[in-house]
């Protein structure tokens, strides 16, 4: 139906003929002459119709926005005065010879290329709003990096094998998303929160390689780079230790980086312990593009005059940290409010700060803490004039998760990320989380491999690390894996320090633990969260700008209207019965 794409014309075509198809996108009627801006995948082109041409005028005071057309015409160049550099079509346009109407459409919700339309209407009618030159770009790139990991995965002979969508419940942390089976009554499938169970079931099957880009379902608390669908690229290996594993994964993330956008990332990622990126960044997937750290002076305020610091000095489960922030005694004191209000959300009770004024230290603790104190504290932190050191001290949870934030919120409102890129992996996490309830649970999930053997982790929990590895760019998490636990005991004991006896053992992973028994190789692997890495690749602040079909922050999808209620026969065949009325 054409001969060219309407965006890769240019001079080279001037005299041409072509047939072009696309969409109005926008029509301007000159007193006389009609322009018209074709639009198709590959950009925009301007077609002009001319009077004289009466059947192709007639068409062209007809057309809207959004009809596709097919235009014949030739290409020629524009007058110097009307060159437009901005797109790649602007030297030249096509006289319009004849214009054939493919389709009509109604007058759109909103301009296609408007930039302040509402989510909630770009998302009701996604196919227009997908028609964004922005969003086909979002897509494309989405495509490529699919293209290039499934490339990357199979010149390492990795096997892409699917797993089941309808399954049982494969523990990672979030709530289930449960499909009722007709067929046994009063039973669920669950649908994978990832194919981490069968993943580990193929390497227990021999085949050594395995990768999958798979969607993964989690009921979770949504937030801007979560969704309850999503999608990883999820890999497992047999016999390779974390640092193979480790090394060919940034080695793929590397190539995919230049292969997608043209960025080098450093040689060799850094990589710190869980245990110091919670004491200097208070989170464990840090942005190593700002600068500032956390210095804990637990030591220097014990026994200061002020309850504020010493009380957390003094207890084991408490912390006092500064925090340096360059150039902050620019700050005023609504900016410091602000602050401290922000830093509440996060439990903290107040924010207390040091100005590093021309004429020496200035605040309102300087009276509590004395001069002594305070010029440690100024070395510990090298804060110099023009700088604002901000303090916490509370539990160590909150100092960290109020800190760690605010660190994040003043780059932001400071502009001070050092660099664009800043990949790190985080090893070393703990095995285990005390729960609110005095239990345990798995910081990564159930299978990862502790770095201690059984007796010492019976022994000391809290303290055992695993052979974990998460990968953070940018501040984001966008992958996560370990090394796998292959023995039976093993994982009998990390199930039992779980609080999971056998028999809820046996009525949940079972058929694991059994595999466990017949010669299981040992194994890992890493999950990459796609579409997060989309994200980052194409600086996107929200994970529903590079989904196609992306649900809202409620978890309801607002073009299909799902989730939806169900006739109530449908319901009976299923033998289940709602307590809630259904829409
Ligand atoms: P994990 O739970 O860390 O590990 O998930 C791996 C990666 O998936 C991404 N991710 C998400 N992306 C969008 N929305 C979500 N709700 C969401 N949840 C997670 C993150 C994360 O790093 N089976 C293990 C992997 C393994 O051990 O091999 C797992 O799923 O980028
Ligand atoms: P106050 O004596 O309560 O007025 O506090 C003096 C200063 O310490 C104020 O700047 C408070 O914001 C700050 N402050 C109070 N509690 C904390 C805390 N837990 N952590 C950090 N600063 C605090």
């Amino acid at each position: 139906m054409r001969t060219e794409y309407c965006g890769n014309l240019n001079k080279d075509f001037i005299g041409k003929d072509v047939t072009l198809t696309g969409w109005v996108n926008r029509r301007r009627d000159h007193g006389g002459v009609i322009f018209l801006d074709l639009r198709d995948k590959k950009g925009l082109c301007q077609i002009v119709i001319n009077p004289e041409n009466n059947d192709a005028f007639k068409i062209g005071e007809k057309v809207r926005s959004e009809f596709v057309l097919q235009v014949t015409g030739q290409v020629i160049a524009r007058d110097d005065s009307l060159v437009n550099n901005k797109i790649q079509t602007g030297e030249i346009e096509v006289v319009a010879d004849s214009i054939n109407i493919l389709n009509e459409s109604k007058p759109i919700p909103f301009q296609i290329d408007a930039t302040d339309t509402s989510e909630e209407v770009r998302l009701k009618y996604r196919y227009l709003d997908l028609r964004r030159d922005e969003m086909q770009k979002r897509l494309r790139l989405r495509s490529k990096v699919t293209h290039f990991m499934r490339e990357f995965m199979h010149e390492n002979d990795f096997l892409d094998i699917e797993t089941p969508f309808l399954t049982k419940a494969t523990p990672e942390g979030a709530r289930d998303y449960l499909v009722p089976s007709r067929t046994h009554p009063g039973t669920f499938f669950a649908l994978p929160q990832s194919p981490q169970l069968f993943k580990q079931l193929l390497m227990m099957s021999g085949m050594e390689r395995y990768y999958q880009i798979v969607k993964c379902f989690r009921d979770e608390d949504l937030r801007a780079d979560r969704q309850p669908e999503f999608t990883q690229l999820d890999i497992e290996t047999s016999f390779m230790s974390e640092q193979e594993i480790m090394d060919m994964m940034e080695d793929m993330i590397r190539k995919l980086f230049k292969s997608t956008i043209d960025v080098e990332l450093p040689e060799k990622f850094p990589v710190i312990s869980y245990a110091d990126a919670m004491s200097l960044y208070g989170v464990d997937r840090p942005d190593m593009r700002i600068p500032m750290q956390m210095t804990s002076i637990d030591d220097l305020m014990k026994n200061v005059d002020f309850k504020v610091f010493s009380g957390p000095a003094q207890d084991d489960s408490s912390r006092v940290a500064a925090m340096l922030v360059p150039g902050g005694a620019k700050l005023s004191r609504k900016n410091i409010d602000d602050y401290t209000n922000y830093v509440s959300i996060y439990g903290a009770k107040g924010l207390a700060y040091i100005k590093m004024n021309e004429d020496g230290p200035a605040s309102p603790i300087l009276k509590f803490i004395g001069d002594e104190v305070t010029q440690k504290v100024i070395e510990a932190t090298g804060a110099n004039t023009g700088d604002l050191i901000f303090f916490g001290a509370d539990k160590t949870k909150i100092v960290n998760e109020a800190l760690g934030n605010l660190r994040e919120k003043i780059a932001v409102d400071l502009d001070l990320f050092e660099s664009k890129w800043a990949p790190i992996w985080v090893v070393d996490f703990p095995m285990f989380e005390k729960t609110d309830e005095g239990g345990f649970t798995a910081i990564h999930h159930p299978f990862t491999s502790p770095n201690v053997d059984a007796d010492t982790l019976k022994k000391d929990p809290e303290s055992s690390l695993s052979r974990a590895y998460d990968m953070v760019i940018n501040g984001s998490e966008v992958g996560g894996g370990s090394i796998r636990i292959h023995e039976s005991e093993m994982q009998k004991t990390v199930l039992e320090i779980l609080g999971i006896d056998d028999e809820e053992a046996n009525e949940k992973f079972g058929f694991l633990l059994n595999a466990l028994e017949y010669g299981c190789p040992p194994h890992g692997g890493i999950a990459f969260g796609l579409d997060r890495l989309v994200m980052i690749l194409t600086e996107s602040t929200s994970i529903r700008d590079v989904i196609a079909f992306p649900k809202t922050q409620t978890a309801a999808c607002l073009l299909t209207d799902a989730p939806a209620g169900v006739p109530r026969k449908i319901l009976r065949e299923l033998n289940i019965k709602t307590t809630s009325e259904s829409k």
